[in-house]
């Protein structure tokens, strides 16, 4: 497989799972270093040991997107990671998703 990717650094968000999970995974095999960022830690850490088979980086950080504290770690993982760059950010699962959550519960 070509690399992409290779030394990058992407952020995913709900990388635990689903669609960031597969995310994750794909752009580690395309050479990227990756912030996994999921509000639970086991996945995450299941994702964490896709990355690392597939040769590349992985920090986890577990937490809320929808908390701006949380997305303040988030970011800094990143940075620390890429040496003060963020390449790359696939938001799979997303603060809109919280807010139409929240609209169907009301
Ligand atoms: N699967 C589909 O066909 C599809 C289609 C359209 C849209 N979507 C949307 O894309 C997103 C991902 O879908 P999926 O099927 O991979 O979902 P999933 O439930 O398999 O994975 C979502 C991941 O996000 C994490 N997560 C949930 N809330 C979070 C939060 N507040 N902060 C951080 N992480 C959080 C979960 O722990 C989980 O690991 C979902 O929001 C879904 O609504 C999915």
């Amino acid at each position: 497989m070509s690399k992409l990717l290779q030394g990058k650094v992407a952020v995913v968000t709900g990388a635990g799972r689903g669609i960031g999970q597969a995310t994750a995974e794909l752009y580690a095999k395309h050479g990227a270093n990756i912030v996994i960022a999921d509000i639970d830690d086991a996945p995450a850490q299941e994702t964490k040991k896709l990355v690392e088979a597939a040769g590349a980086q992985a920090v986890i950080v577990t937490g809320n997107i929808c908390n701006a504290d949380d997305c303040q770690k988030i970011i800094k993982a990143g940075m620390d990671l890429g040496g003060g760059q963020i390449d790359r950010c696939a938001r799979k699962y997303c603060r809109y998703n919280k807010r139409r959550r929240n609209s169907q519960d009301d």
